[in-house]
């Protein structure tokens, strides 16, 4: 089979090779699926970088879900069949011809789903219904900020915050991600880059007025954002780093991030009634695959019955994979990006 390797951290065209690889053998509980199409997530971006703490050592085959058709299942699985056209959740491998995954984190897809809108609902999706409704619960009226809001977690928060009623504000990088986050029905868009979102928020309503906030850019970000909390119900769910790409790896830049984020004694979340909370979706992968499996087959129930809505925002054939890294890790990325096998 094809895979793409990850051969040197560095730039989108030179880091990946495409090399023959032997199609990988399921262990017990797991279904090898031989792939369609493969999702990107800004974690392949950080993992490319040499940013991401998780990736494998090199040469490593990265991605985290493929869609495609079950082409092999093994001994223990009886959910599954060959044939069956699924998403699954990869934990690395995925960007390749034939992947394996865990049945826990793969769900059955109609044979006319479109590929890029199914591979939404692996990571993306499933993030943020793990954030937004597993780890806390958005009540009609909360005021919610969601930062990066036009990417694809974001997307998938801002759908699930607006389907509880909740009065949303959202922040992104260009006046065409405002746009569509207008689109999407947020009801504060704040663009970023121009404006401090801080002031902005309580110029409009106050402060301490953010009941949940969903933070993916980390550092100062955090800090800034907690200061908006509302005591008595505010939370902060911190899913990410994203400020940290782009910048040099070395332990100057690392300190740096921890510092942004700040230290939080537990004592001031008491006296506050306030809560923080860090997300990592591979231990909840590792140590807590059932929620991982509630979270996915949620999400595509919702999916299904359209009440949740992945937006395509680009798709790539497997010679165009560079391109398709610069265009989610240059902020051009609107929604989900996907890469097909042709
Ligand atoms: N903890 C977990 O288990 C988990 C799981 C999935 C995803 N994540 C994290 O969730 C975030 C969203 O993931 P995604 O795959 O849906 O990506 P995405 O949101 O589609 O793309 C990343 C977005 O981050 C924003 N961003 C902010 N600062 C940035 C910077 N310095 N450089 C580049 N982009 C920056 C950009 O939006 P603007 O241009 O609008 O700022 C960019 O479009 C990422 O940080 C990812 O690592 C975490």
């Amino acid at each position: 089979m094809r895979a793409v390797v990850l051969t040197k951290f560095g730039k989108a065209d030179q880091a990946f090779e495409i090399q023959e690889r032997e199609i990988p053998k399921p262990k017990d509980h797991e279904i090898c699926v031989k792939a369609e199409a493969f999702g990107l997530n800004f974690a392949d971006v950080m993992a490319r970088q040499g940013l991401y703490n998780d990736c494998p050592p090199l040469p490593a085959i990265i991605g985290y879900e493929v869609v495609g058709r079950v082409h092999e299942v093994g001994k223990d699985v009886v959910d599954f069949k060959v044939g069956q056209r699924v998403v699954s959740l990869t934990r690395f491998g995925g960007y390749a011809e034939y992947a394996v995954a865990d049945t826990r984190a793969t769900v059955l897809i109609s044979e006319d789903m479109d590929y890029c809108l199914a591979t939404a609902i692996a990571t993306q999706y499933s993030t943020a219904y793990y954030c937004a409704c597993y780890t806390t619960q958005l009540h009609k009226g909360d005021h919610v900020l969601i930062h990066a809001a036009a990417g694809g977690v974001g997307t998938a928060l801002v759908q699930l915050a607006k389907n509880s009623g909740c009065i949303v504000y959202g922040t992104a990088s260009s006046e065409k991600k405002l746009d569509y986050l207008r689109g999407l029905g947020v009801d504060h868009p704040i663009n970023y880059m121009t404006s401090d979102f801080e002031e902005y928020i309580i110029r409009k309503s106050g402060k301490n007025c953010i009941d949940v906030a969903f933070d993916s850019v980390g550092g100062r970000s955090v800090k800034k954002t907690r200061r908006l909390l509302s005591e008595g119900t505010g939370r902060i769910i911190c899913y990410g780093a994203a400020v940290r790409s782009g910048k040099r790896k070395g332990i100057l830049g690392d300190l740096k991030l921890v510092f942004g984020f700040g230290f939080i004694p537990t004592v001031e979340l008491l006296l506050k009634s306030q809560g923080v909370t860090g997300v990592n979706m591979l231990q909840v992968a590792d140590n807590r695959p059932e929620a991982l499996k509630f979270c996915m087959q949620e999400v595509s129930q919702l999916v299904i019955n359209g009440k949740l809505k992945p937006t395509v925002g680009g798709v790539f054939s497997i010679n165009e994979l560079a391109k398709a890294h610069d265009f989610l890790g240059n902020r051009h990325s609107i929604g989900k990006v996907a890469v097909y096998w042709d």
